[in-house]
């Protein structure tokens, strides 16, 4: 009888622990913000990590789009590859647990845009349906710089 205890005890701890990550999964590390968006709290060194990563998008979009007025479909497909999926294989596990679900979903689907881009310009070599896709691909950075921003640390300001 004791033994059943104790183990219907470790059982709902345990239930209670897995509910608690999956929880901290979906929501991340997050507060609410005075200005109406989510702020997605990170450390120094993660923060700089995403807003690197920021910089490069912008480059690559300025990049891409450069690439299709010219008609270079070789340039887009290259251009494009380094910012899809291929990039996120430098991204730091930690960082995963806090981001939130949506604002991970977002991020995926902009690498996805990008290899999107890429595979337009290998195959059927369309500049104008690889610029849609740019189009679209950067509604994506507009939908997830009005939901979520990253303050700095607290004790830094
Ligand atoms: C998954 C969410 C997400 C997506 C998608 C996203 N961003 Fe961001 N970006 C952010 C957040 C959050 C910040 C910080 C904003 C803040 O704190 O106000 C940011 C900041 C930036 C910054 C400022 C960087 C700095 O050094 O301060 C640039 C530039 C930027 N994003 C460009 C882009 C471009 C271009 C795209 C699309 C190709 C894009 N972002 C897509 C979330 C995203």
């Amino acid at each position: 009888m004791k033994n059943v205890k104790v183990l219907w005890t470790v059982i709902i701890l345990l239930l209670g622990l897995s509910g608690f990550l999956v929880n901290k999964f979906i929501s991340g590390s997050v507060e609410p913000s005075d200005d109406g968006r989510t702020a997605v709290i990170l450390t120094k060194d993660e923060r700089n990590f995403v807003l690197d990563e920021m910089r490069a998008f912008l480059v690559s979009v300025q990049a891409v789009s450069q690439a299709i007025t010219e008609k270079d479909m070789n340039k887009v497909a290259e251009l494009s590859h380094k910012a899809g999926m291929a990039a996120e294989a430098n991204n730091p596990g930690s960082l995963m647990q806090k981001l939130p679900i949506g604002m991970k979903k977002l991020g995926f689907d902009t690498r996805k845009q990008f290899d999107a881009i890429s595979e337009i310009a290998t195959t059927s070599k369309d500049a104008l349906a690889a610029r849609k896709q740019l189009d679209t691909l950067m509604q994506n950075c507009i939908a997830c710089h009005v939901t979520y921003r990253l303050p700095e640390e607290k004790n830094q300001q």
